[in-house]
């Protein structure tokens, strides 16, 4: 079965994870890239205020062809209870036929729209095989200023 990892990762907790799980299953490995990654603090607060599920983060061309690939398995952040915004776009060039993972990463929070997720899936024509919530147990002060930080060092 060829299975293809694709993933959206800000500050590399995702990234490390998404690259360690390619090298386990012997799978393609593919990084979302965001048009504009988000450098300012005013853009991590969009995420907060924004709403997640609109279509307004562009990503850059996926140059990937799901049609290449039995298996796919999605690893994204959690923000603000939910995959990073990023993953919409993917989410909606899903071809029919698909076995779907996913794998949430979060600072100590859960994803809370999974099952509005899983039912965009199914109605794409696709089975959910898994759903795994990482929890990095940081507190919300440790996780913003983790981020802040990150967000810094990304400038
Ligand atoms: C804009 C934004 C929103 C976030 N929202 C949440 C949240 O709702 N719950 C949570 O547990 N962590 C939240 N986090 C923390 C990230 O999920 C956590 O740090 C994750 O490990 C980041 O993964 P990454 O390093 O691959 O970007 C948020 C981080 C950012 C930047």
């Amino acid at each position: 079965m060829s299975t293809l990892v694709i993933f959206f990762s800000y500050t590399g907790n995702t990234k490390k994870m998404a690259q360690e799980m390619a090298e386990s299953k012997g799978a393609t490995l593919f990084e979302v890239k965001p048009v504009k990654l988000p450098s300012k603090i005013g853009s991590i607060l969009r995420a907060y205020i924004g709403d997640m599920d609109k279509k307004s983060w562009p990503i850059k061309p996926l140059d990937v062809n799901f049609n290449d690939f039995d298996h796919i398995i999605f690893m994204a952040p959690v923000w603000n209870y939910k995959p990073a915004p990023y993953m919409n776009k993917i989410l909606d060039s899903l071809p029919a036929g698909k076995s779907v993972e996913f794998i949430m990463v979060s600072a100590g929070g859960v994803t809370k729209n999974k099952d509005q997720v899983v039912a965009k899936v199914k109605q794409a024509g696709c089975t959910v095989t898994g759903w795994q919530e990482i929890s990095l147990n940081m507190t919300p002060v440790g996780s913003v200023g983790y981020v802040m930080f990150k967000a810094t060092l990304n400038k």
